[in-house]
């Protein structure tokens, strides 16, 4: 028993620190997104804020003006559809006015949501 809750407890410690550094590393990838996104709640830029944009339906930040087709796309902004969006905008969102190119690599979008989700 003494065994198993040391190794319990070792596990939820690695856990959390590889979430950490996931976290870490999405943030370094959030760099790819600052020229256009806030992190602060109503500011929105060239894009729009991404505080609290985990869960949030698309299109939907007040103030901003987006595309009709991201308004119009019934996305939930989940792991799926922000893993796609930020991949390849224009192929989750065709007609989508967000001018960035995607993010190959699978592992950085990721940990770019793992950020993302730390935002709400
Ligand atoms: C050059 C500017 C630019 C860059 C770089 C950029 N975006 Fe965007 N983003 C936009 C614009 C503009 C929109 C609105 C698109 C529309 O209305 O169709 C948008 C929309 C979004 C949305 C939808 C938000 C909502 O409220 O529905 C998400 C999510 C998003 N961007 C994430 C990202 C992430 C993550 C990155 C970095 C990997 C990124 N963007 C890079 C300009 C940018």
């Amino acid at each position: 028993m003494r065994y198993f809750s040391s190794s319990l407890f070792l596990l939820c410690l690695f856990s959390q620190a590889s979430f950490a550094q996931d976290v870490a590393a999405g943030k370094n990838a959030f760099q790819e997104c600052v020229a256009c996104h806030s992190i602060k709640p109503g500011e929105n830029l060239l894009g729009p804020s991404l505080a609290g944009v985990y869960g949030r339906q698309a299109g939907t930040v007040e103030g901003f003006r987006y595309s009709s087709a991201l308004k119009k796309s019934g996305i939930t902004w989940d792991e799926s559809s922000l893993d796609q969006y930020i991949a390849n905008p224009q192929a989750l969102v065709p007609g989508s006015r967000m001018p960035y190119s995607g993010m190959a690599d699978e592992a950085e979008r990721k940990n770019l949501i793992a950020y993302l989700k730390t935002l709400n």
